[in-house]
């Protein structure tokens, strides 16, 4: 068996010059690709990535192998998959990790997952700030090519694949598979409405799979321990695997660690993060990624009944459930991106409310109008409440604004903007009144805004 604590998807990170092919190949790259290519049935493939229960790692946390399983093909058509490297999310820096230090194994799973699905077409989608993932792809890449695995024959086996990176220009909406979609078509980045699903109508309106970085990265560990081996890495059922864990904000080892799917996030804060900034009570965690509800410490999970999904923990602080797609939505949040951010006690939850919704006004594309207005006004209400000219039943209107955008819109966005805002003022209620009355306490971070800068300039 595999041991759980061994990294797999990381294992290369370490290596001077991993990014190289020379290197890379040296340490095991493309050997689970050439065996999958000429050993292998597609179907046998993705039956191993079903097995496996990987979980898309790009926020929602569907299984890979059941989205695969979608396609049907009419004659003619032409499959395509297409990587959602667009990671936008506040908070998140899991991908960039992969593409800059072992872009490789992103190749290699590219080239497994498309054989899988019967495709011949990747694109890999970056976001357009991340200049130095598209450099050390593009180099990659270059280096693939050259050495045919990626183009006519990959590993001498009669399967044309093409990988194409494409860069975004830095809008969030972009990661949202069909807003990138559009955009990956030369449109603009508006999201479509579902169904049709990309695996029926997706990019150029060919059935399209649209999968997260490390989704895909963690194909050739799943095709090289088998399916069944790599999901028993996991500490939970139907959530495989090992995976990504980011940490940052006010913790002593802010940084991407790899560990099995199903430790506890006060495990990563303490055992991977080293604990809370120089020793400081810990205030709150976001847990993966902004648009997740905020977790507080102090909150016990309410599970009394045997058969609720976390029983097994009722009476434990929030901070002791098992980390997992599954178990983060039993407790009212999600795993997102898995990427948390930790707060010490000298935050003020209101103002990283006004932070976090000043981010998702600017990045609303504008189609739908709970979200374009909402957005808007939680952040007017905010900065009022913020300054301490908020009118009564404010604190109220918060609720019942971010009610009003859930489940209303074209895309998730609106979603993802409604249900932290409303994680957080159920969760710290009192300091919202308090603000409501008297505005934020003097010397609050982010108590000056660029408006206050201009005008004071002025
Ligand atoms: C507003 C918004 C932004 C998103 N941004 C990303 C992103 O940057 N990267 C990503 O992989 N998924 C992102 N997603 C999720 C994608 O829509 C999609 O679910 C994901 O790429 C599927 O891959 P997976 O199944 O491998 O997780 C976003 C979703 C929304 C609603």
């Amino acid at each position: 068996m595999a041991d759980p604590q061994k990294p797999l998807l990381t294992v290369r990170y370490g290596l001077e010059d991993s990014w190289s092919l020379a290197v890379a190949e040296k340490a095991g790259a493309y050997a689970v690709a050439r065996r999958a290519l000429s050993e292998m049935q597609p179907d046998a493939v993705r039956e191993e990535v079903k097995k496996a229960s990987l979980r898309g790692r790009g926020g929602a946390g569907f299984p890979a192998g059941v989205k695969w399983g979608f396609l049907s093909p009419k004659e003619g058509d032409e499959v395509y998959l297409v990587i959602n490297a667009d990671e936008s999310e506040p908070g998140t820096f899991k991908d960039r990790t992969i593409m800059d230090l072992d872009p490789h194994r992103l190749i290699e799973g590219a080239l497994i997952a498309c054989y899988a699905i019967r495709s011949h077409v990747a694109y890999i989608y970056v976001r357009g700030e991340l200049r130095h993932s598209i450099a050390r792809l593009e180099h990659a890449l270059g280096e693939a090519r050259a050495k045919g695995y990626v183009g006519d024959a990959p590993f001498g086996v009669d399967y044309p694949i093409e990988i194409h990176v494409h860069s975004g220009a830095g809008a969030y909406i972009c990661g949202e598979e069909t807003g990138l979609l559009n955009s990956l078509e030369g449109r603009r980045g508006e999201p479509r409405l579902k169904p049709p699903f990309p695996a029926i109508k997706g990019v150029f309106g060919m059935p399209t799979i649209v999968n997260n970085v490390e989704t895909i990265a963690s194909v050739p560990d799943i095709l090289d321990l088998g399916g069944a081996e790599w999901a028993a890495l996991s500490r939970l059922p139907g959530d495989g695997g090992t995976r990504l864990y980011g940490i940052s904000g006010h913790v002593e080892r802010p940084g991407i660690y790899e560990a099995p799917v199903g430790i506890t996030m006060r495990e990563l804060l303490d055992d991977y993060g080293g604990g809370v900034l120089n020793g400081r009570p810990l205030k709150a965690i976001i847990p993966g990624g902004s648009s997740t509800p905020v977790l507080d410490p102090a909150r016990l999970v309410d599970a009394p009944g045997e058969d609720h999904p976390l029983h097994r923990w009722h009476g434990k602080s929030e901070l002791d459930v098992p980390m997992g797609v599954d178990t983060y939505r039993a407790l009212g949040t999600m795993l997102g991106t898995c990427c948390a951010i930790v707060m010490d006690d000298s935050i003020n939850m209101v103002d990283v409310a006004r932070n976090l919704m000043r981010f998702y006004r600017h990045e609303s594309c504008g189609q739908c109008t709970p979200c374009r207005e909402g957005t808007g006004w939680l952040v007017d209400i905010l900065e009022n409440v913020c300054r301490g000219t908020s009118r009564p039943g404010d604190v109220d209107l918060l609720v019942n604004v971010a009610n009003n955008m859930m489940g209303n819109t074209i895309c998730a966005f609106a979603d993802g903007c409604a249900m932290p805002m409303l994680g957080l003022v159920q969760k710290f209620y009192p300091e919202f009144v308090e603000a409501a009355k008297h505005g934020l306490p003097k010397g609050t971070r982010h108590d000056t805004t660029t408006r206050d800068l201009l005008e004071g300039a002025a």
